[in-house]
């Protein structure tokens, strides 16, 4: 039988993607990136869809691919940063699998996300504001998690280890 899910969110930089892809290499399960099926399904970029069409475009289509994920099984799952932004979408992932947070330091944030132009809430002028004022503005959403890491000092596989032993008894 399909393992239960396990489901990455946190902040943009915290890993989820890289730690999600470590995860289900160890657990030998399959990866799936939330955002990527958003890009699919829109058949364009996240970037795109926010100059186009907007955030609350953005926000639709996320819910609709979370709410999907509860008739799936046996995936590693990483969930963009603002997913934790709408309840209904906590209360999904929470009944689709096993739910972790990753958490990281605002200068590890900085240093995974720099450069990177793919990020549309990162792309104005002073990012580590931004980065800044989004975080106190997500912090207790991110802390509503029981189990969190912090990955501000850990490779992905240290950060998938981690992982592992929190999910002990978890299914
Ligand atoms: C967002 C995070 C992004 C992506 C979108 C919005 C956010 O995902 O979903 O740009 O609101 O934090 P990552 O956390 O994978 O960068």
């Amino acid at each position: 039988m399909l393992r239960k899910n396990v489901i990455l969110v946190g902040f943009m930089g915290t890993g989820k993607s890289a730690a999600g892809r470590a995860l289900a290499k160890l657990l030998r399960m399959r990866f799936v990136d939330l955002d990527r099926i958003v890009e699919l399904r829109a058949g364009k970029t996240i970037a795109r869809i926010f100059a186009e069409d907007g955030e609350p475009a953005f926000r639709a289509l996320e819910r609709q691919v979370v709410a999907e994920l509860a008739t799936r099984r046996g995936f590693v799952v990483a969930a963009g940063g603002g997913v934790v932004l709408d309840p209904h979408n906590v209360e999904a992932l929470n009944r689709a699998g096993t739910v972790v947070c990753l958490t990281a330091s605002v200068d590890a944030i900085m240093a995974r996300v720099a450069g990177d132009t793919t990020r549309p809430l990162l792309a104005g002028e002073r990012p580590r504001e931004r980065v800044e004022e989004l975080l106190a503005a997500r912090k207790s959403l991110y802390e509503s998690f029981a189990r969190r890491v912090d990955t501000s000092a850990l490779p992905p596989r240290e950060v998938a280890r981690v992982i592992c032993g929190l999910l002990e008894g978890a299914d």
